[in-house]
Order: C-alpha cells, then structure tokens, then sequence
C-alpha cells in the first residue's frame, strides 16, 4: 500500500482483463492487495446470485452482516432490497448482485474516491463478463462511480442511462434510491416502487419472466 494509488489502479486493471470468468475475478480479487480495506474487513464480499441473470444490480459497500457471510445484501438493506424484487417478481435465482467496494470499509464509513477507484477496474471488468441486459444501480455510490455523472441519486433515478463498457457494448441502466436511505426515509420508497415497475417492464419488453 506504500504504492501509489495510479500504480496500484493500473495493476488492478491489467489483472481484472486478464480474467476470463467471474470465477477467475472472484480468484483474482481474493489475491488482490492494492486495497486497504483489506486489511480491517472479515473476508472478500464478492457477488451473490445467478451467474447467467440479465439483470444486475450494483450497490455501494459491505456492511456488518456482509462482512460476516461473505455476500452482498444479506443484512438489513439486503432483506428489503429481497422484498423490493420480489415486488417484481424477481429473487436471487434471476439476478446477479454485487457492490463498488469487495470489503468492508470500517464503522460502514463512506468509501473514498481512492478505495473507489481501486476496486472499479474488477466491476468494470464483471460487468463485460456477466455481459447483463440491464443494470440497476442501488444507490448515488455506484450509479456515479459508473455513469461518471456529479448528480446525486435523487437526480439520476427515474431515469434512463446507457452504462458503455470498454469492449464497445451499451447496457441499459436505470438508478434507484439504497434500500439503507429508505430504512431511514421510508417515504421514499413510493419513488423505488416507480423505479421498480420501469425495470419490470424493461424486463418484458426482454422477455425476462418472474419468479
Ligand atoms: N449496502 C450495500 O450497498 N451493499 C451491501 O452489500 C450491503 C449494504
């Protein structure tokens, strides 16, 4: 970590290309030392959910309960984000999930832009592997960090965005607000509910069936 965070941003990007599946990423990242928070998390918080979804969903950081089991969502923004989808007919079997940040940054403090730009390359990376369909961002963290726009989340959701990956590919996205904000603000959840039916009818225009 003595190394500068442009040479250790380099160095995650040429490991994340050279990996040609999400379990050689998943590997990869296990090895990885250029990021601190390596050092105070439990485990690697890799993804959870069906490695052939067509829709993805990216949120922020591991929390307490992610640290612990190792998978994203899985702690109390994970069992309402879990009643979100299953609004739409949607469960773990039919989507892909996964953060910005692969550990959990101390006390759930924000990342910062260098943790960011350091773990980025791997979901760069993950995104042209899943190759998905359509992207949910859950949360200003990730739909910033990828649609590289200043907004906050309250201006980027309800939106169409085309996420451009490196290999030339265009993936729909839209933006919703984190299940963690809505536990705090639950009259916010009228807006995700919106959001939630323009992903379902996204996925019918698909043909991305329910659960
Ligand atoms: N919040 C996130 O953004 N991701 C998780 O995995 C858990 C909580």
């Amino acid at each position: 970590l003595l190394v500068p965070e442009s040479r250790r941003v380099g160095t995650a990007r040429e490991i994340a290309a050279a990996c040609r599946s999400l379990d050689e990423l998943q590997a990869a990242l296990a090895a990885f030392d250029g990021c601190a928070l390596k050092e105070t998390a439990k485990q690697l918080c890799f993804a959870d959910g069906n490695p052939e979804a067509r829709v993805m969903l990216i949120g922020e950081a591991p929390g307490a309960e992610e640290d612990r089991q190792g998978k994203p969502f899985v702690g109390p923004s994970g069992q309402l984000l879990d009643r979100m989808l299953d609004q739409i007919g949607l469960d773990r079997s039919r989507v892909w999930i996964t953060n910005v940040i692969y550990w959990r940054p101390p006390g759930n403090r924000p990342p910062t832009t260098g943790e960011i730009a350091v773990c980025l390359p791997f979901l760069e990376r993950q995104i042209e592997l899943l190759k998905p369909a359509c992207i949910l961002f859950v949360g200003g963290i990730a739909a910033k960090a990828l649609l590289q726009r200043s907004e906050g989340v309250t201006k980027l959701r309800g939106r169409p965005f085309t996420y451009r990956t490196a290999d030339g590919g265009q993936i729909p996205c839209l933006v919703t607000f984190h299940p963690a904000y809505l536990l705090r603000q639950p009259l916010n959840k009228r807006y995700v509910w919106r959001d939630l039916l323009q992903l379902r009818a996204r996925l019918d225009d698909m043909g991305v069936a329910c659960a």
